[in-house]
């Protein structure tokens, strides 16, 4: 876990008509975010801060049958970021995702929002979540939730939660009227 209060303002936004299924919370508007967005903007300072937990997870990664090493970072609510790298098995389909082991670790502390999310894989082949992930990240995020990705060297592409889960099935679908 990273504690954002030892950053400068790290959120900021863009865009009008919000989408979003949550208010910002009050450390966002501390650190200058405006909330009246359709996506949320992370400075250089915390898009560096998930970079390198999720990068630092990567090196974590129990990987020994596909030997590709992910690391993934989310950020919370309340300006926390939670790391997770993928762990693999030899009965194949019990493996985890990085994804997973962030969204995890957020919920173990407390966490109830995924505000942002930042992947890091290998090689030029940018990584982006499988769909399994993308389903556990609408979960806790929104529509326009960013979703960063890397590898070791530089950023990749980046998108929103629906670029990547179009129509997607949610919470709001099976909750009580
Ligand atoms: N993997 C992740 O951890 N996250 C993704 O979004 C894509 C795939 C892992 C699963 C497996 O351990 C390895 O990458 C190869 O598929």
């Amino acid at each position: 876990m990273y504690d954002l209060g030892r950053l400068p303002p790290g959120v900021a936004s863009s865009g009008a008509n919000s989408n979003t299924q949550f208010d910002l919370p009050a450390w966002a508007e501390e650190r200058g975010i405006v909330n009246h967005m359709t996506s949320i903007l992370l400075t250089d300072a915390l898009q560096e801060t998930m970079l390198q937990a999720a990068r630092n997870a990567r090196t974590h990664a129990y990987a020994p049958y596909s030997k590709y090493r992910v690391g993934a970072a989310v950020l919370d609510e309340k300006g926390q970021v939670h790391a997770g790298c993928n762990v693999e098995n030899a009965a194949y389909p019990q493996g985890v995702c990085a994804e997973a082991g962030a969204l995890s670790a957020m919920v173990l502390a407390g966490g109830t929002r995924v505000l942002a999310v930042l992947v890091a894989g290998a090689g030029a082949s940018w990584i982006t979540p499988c769909g399994g992930c993308r389903q556990k990240l609408r979960e806790f995020g929104a529509p326009d939730t960013p979703i960063l990705t890397a590898n070791d060297e530089v950023m990749g592409p980046r998108y929103t939660l629906a670029q990547l889960l179009p129509e997607s099935f949610g919470p709001d679908h099976v909750s009580l009227p």
